[in-house]
């Protein structure tokens, strides 16, 4: 079960905070434990994120086993300073990792790989917690399992004893598992039946009504985005994300485009019907892009995710007209940086979610990082930081 918002269920005098898909601050973890009394009993939280980055990214296998690495572990340590931060009773890695039952997807299933994959499974989860947080409790859990928060007691479901996420176990088990869905996979791709003609008019309708929706995400994202549509009516199309205005062009022979995205035609025209949100076609990972340089362009996903005015316009106003008042010191190599208190990309509080290293400031929650020096957002295309030099 997916949520983007975390929730709390305070009970029998039991506390239960379930934080999966919800990237809670630690303040905002404290606050809820405040609100049950003092006392966590259970925190359920995300160790596995639901990202296309990088699984569905085309980076050499070299540089996709470092990319991997680097996320994995930077949401466990996510995952770890906010139970350290909150001090639950118990803390439940919860959710994840996906695993991919169709044709189309089922290579993606390295993923799942214990040392190596870009998802961690509950029971990894667990271990890594475990090792870096000896005193604090953990533990996973499978359908049917359950706990008793009184005695902390846990009773396994006999069936799911039976499961292992070990890597051995795991090709047979995906077999069943794909045989038994079948029928089910095959009807979902029987809703979304190759396109008729006229795609790439359809194409270029929603984008360029995506370019009338804000003239400030069209100048932030700045950058040429081609798309190779697979199969029936499809072909190679670019849009030209520019400042005066947004262009839909079949490509053009040496244009080179910052971002290209790889996806089947059938697929498109669910987005460009409505039947499928931009967001929807992500997470299914039935994708595959690439992008040079490899950058995250917050804009191009924000557009593409909210897709109407007054949601961009809400965005751009928060970001134009940031209150940066509040302001903290933060050192580095021997100098004083005077930076805003509150992230620019989505309000993290900077004095508690952030740390600094190599003279850049590291928000904790969405990883965006931005140098003191000059206040640029190094991994991303996104809102910088108000940085001076104090001493
Ligand atoms: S709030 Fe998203 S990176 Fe800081």
């Amino acid at each position: 079960m997916c949520h983007d918002a975390a929730f709390l269920v305070v009970a029998d005098g039991r506390g239960v905070l379930h934080c999966n898909d919800a990237r809670l601050t630690a303040a905002q973890a404290r606050r809820a434990r405040h609100l049950a009394g003092g006392r966590l009993d259970l925190m359920a939280l995300q160790t596995s994120g639901a990202s296309w980055h990088p699984i569905c990214y085309e980076y050499p296998a070299e540089e996709m086993a470092k990319v991997a690495t680097d996320k994995r572990v930077s949401k466990l340590r996510a995952a770890q300073r906010l139970v350290r931060q909150t001090e639950p009773e118990l803390a439940v890695p919860f959710a994840g990792p996906p695993c991919f039952l169709d044709d189309e997807v089922r290579h993606l299933n390295w993923v799942l790989g214990q040392k190596d994959g870009a998802f961690c499974d509950p029971e990894v989860a667990t271990e890594w917690l475990r090792e870096h947080l000896p005193r604090q409790r953990f533990d996973h859990f499978l359908p049917g399992d359950a706990v008793d928060l009184d005695s902390g007691e846990v009773v396994r479901d006999p069936v799911s004893a039976a499961f292992s996420f070990a890597d051995a176990d795991r090709p047979a088990y995906l077999e069943r598992y794909a045989a038994d869905r079948a029928a089910h996979i095959a009807a979902a791709t029987a809703e979304h039946p190759e396109p008729g003609p006229g795609l790439f008019d359809r194409f270029t309708a929603h984008f360029e009504r995506l370019g009338g929706l804000s003239d400030y995400f069209l100048r932030q994202i700045a950058m040429l985005v081609r798309f190779e549509i697979t199969g029936p009516h499809g072909g190679v199309w670019d849009v030209d994300f520019a400042p005066d205005g947004l262009a839909v062009r079949e490509a053009a022979p040496g244009a080179r485009p910052h971002y290209r995205i790889t996806t089947a035609g059938r697929w498109l025209d669910a987005v460009l019907s409505g039947r499928l949100a931009w967001e929807d076609l992500l997470i299914s990972f039935r994708l595959s892009l690439y992008r040079d340089p490899d950058v995250y362009n917050d804009y191009l996903v924000g557009l593409l995710k909210h897709a109407n005015a007054p949601a961009l316009s809400a965005v751009e106003e928060y970001e134009t007209g940031r209150d940066e008042s509040e302001r903290i010191t933060v050192d580095w190599g021997g100098g004083r940086y005077d930076i805003p208190r509150y992230c620019p990309h989505a309000g993290e509080d900077l004095s508690i979610g952030a740390v600094v290293r190599n003279g850049q400031v590291h928000c904790l929650a969405h990883n965006f990082a931005f140098d003191l020096a000059t206040g640029a957002c190094v991994n991303a295309r996104a809102a910088n930081l108000t940085s001076r030099r104090v001493g």
